[in-house]
């Protein structure tokens, strides 16, 4: 019998303080020092925080990732605890700034995704990304990148399970609170792990407060909860799983949930 394939994965739920780059960097580099997980999620926009005030705040605290001391810290971790990081970035692109999530490794950038859907004020100084949806290997196993309002265009996570995502790694700033529910829908109907690592906390500024609500969690293909953390606490979060249940699409005998599609009926 061939061995299953096995990962660890996990998330650090924590509460970034806006503005403070330095000191959030260094708060995620002090939790994952110690990391048993393979893979680790952190939130969207975990250094610079969340709700700006307008472009040119925005304009001051995003970087470029291939010129960024922020992504050289987190691959220097990656080199030396041979782990793979999701992160929520604000990632500078010549004119454009884009809410983006970034695959490094102990090589480096592996992957960039830049966030297709934007939500409420984000759209005041954001661009939408402008890359298709696309699935990162490493190492054999394969990376589907989200970034939180994502999660309600189910056309996203079907996109990377066609492409063959085995996890879909999902950086959050959730406000609201049905993602969590519809991210079980989400790993059900693909038959997907997914992580959502989510902030906690609470962002106080000129145009109003912004209350986020935490309870992270890794589900598994059929939308098991393996772990779903609290609304306010600080957590890091890993568990093993085996990839080979990502990677059988069956529903019941006689179906599949991906080759079972009609998409020739499918609206355009
Ligand atoms: C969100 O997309 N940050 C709600």
């Amino acid at each position: 019998m061939e061995k299953a394939v096995t990962v660890t994965v996990g998330y650090y739920q924590f509460s970034p303080e806006f503005g403070c780059v330095s000191k959030n960097l260094m708060e995620v580099l002090n939790c994952l020092e110690n990391t048993d997980a393979d893979i680790i999620v952190l939130p969207e926009l975990p250094f610079t925080g969340y709700g700006f005030s307008n472009r040119e705040e925005l304009l001051s605290y995003s970087e470029d990732p291939n010129d960024s001391s922020t992504v050289s810290d987190l691959v220097s971790l990656c080199v030396r605890r041979g782990i793979h990081i999701v992160t929520g970035f604000a990632e500078r692109s010549d004119d454009k700034c884009f809410n983006s999530s970034l695959l490094l490794g102990p090589s480096g950038i592996c992957g960039i995704y830049r966030k297709l859907h934007l939500f409420d004020r984000e759209k005041v100084y954001f661009d939408p990304g402008n890359l298709p949806l696309k699935v990162f290997d490493i190492g054999g196993i394969r990376i589907g990148m989200m970034i939180c309002f994502d999660w309600i265009f189910p056309e996203v996570a079907r996109t990377l399970a066609l492409q063959g995502a085995d996890i879909l790694c999902h950086p959050a700033n959730l406000v609201l609170t049905y993602c969590q529910q519809t991210m079980l829908s989400r790993s059900i109907e693909n038959m997907v792990y997914s992580v959502t690592a989510n902030r906690t906390g609470c962002e106080k500024h000129s145009f109003g407060d912004l209350e986020f609500t935490g309870t992270s969690q890794i589900v598994a293909p059929g939308g098991v909860i393996i772990h779903r953390g609290d609304n306010e606490n600080k957590e890091v979060y890993s568990a093993e799983i085996n990839i080979d249940r990502a990677r059988n699409k069956a529903i019941t005998q006689r179906n599949d949930v991906l080759a079972d599609r009609r998409p020739g009926y499918y609206l355009r």
